[in-house]
């Protein structure tokens, strides 16, 4: 066989060989690309229902930090029904004298999720 077919064969054999070798790479890049951060599912929401505008995870703002809420309640085990009505129903003077008021756009479920994702919150990272 002449040189330059077998120079062809050759590159007949690569193009693919290349073009999967580029195309692996791209795939798995817009595959990554279109995955959403894994924010869990219950801090989606916790932004999503305005939560985080009174709350923050750690400390008090308009209402308590959700650490601290998981402290005062680490040894309640009713805890989660109770917060989850909670949510739904609004609250005061669990924590003073400011009212958190009812969180109407919150479903029944949500609010589980999230009286949950409360209560397992922590001060310290857990490492
Ligand atoms: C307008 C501000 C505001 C918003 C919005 C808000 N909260 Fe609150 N939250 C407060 C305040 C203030 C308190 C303290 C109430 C009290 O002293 O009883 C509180 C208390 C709580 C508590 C503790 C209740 C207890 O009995 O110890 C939980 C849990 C909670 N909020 C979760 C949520 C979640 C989840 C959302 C979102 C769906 C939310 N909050 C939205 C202001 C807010």
């Amino acid at each position: 066989m002449p040189p330059i077919d077998r120079f062809r064969k050759q590159l007949a054999s690569w193009v693919p060989r290349l073009g999967a070798a580029l195309l692996v790479p791209l795939f798995l890049l817009t595959a990554c690309h279109d995955e959403p951060q894994e924010v869990p599912e219950a801090m989606r929401l916790s932004r999503a229902r305005g939560c985080m505008g009174c709350h923050g995870m750690l400390r008090k703002q308009v209402g308590p930090g959700f650490a601290q809420v998981a402290e005062r309640y680490k040894d309640d085990a009713s805890a989660s029904v109770r917060l989850a009505i909670k949510i739904r129903a609004g609250s005061v003077g669990a924590w003073g004298r400011v009212i958190m008021p009812q969180q109407t756009q919150v479903t029944e479920a949500e609010a589980r999720l999230l009286a949950e994702w409360v209560l397992a919150q922590h001060a310290e990272p857990k490492r």
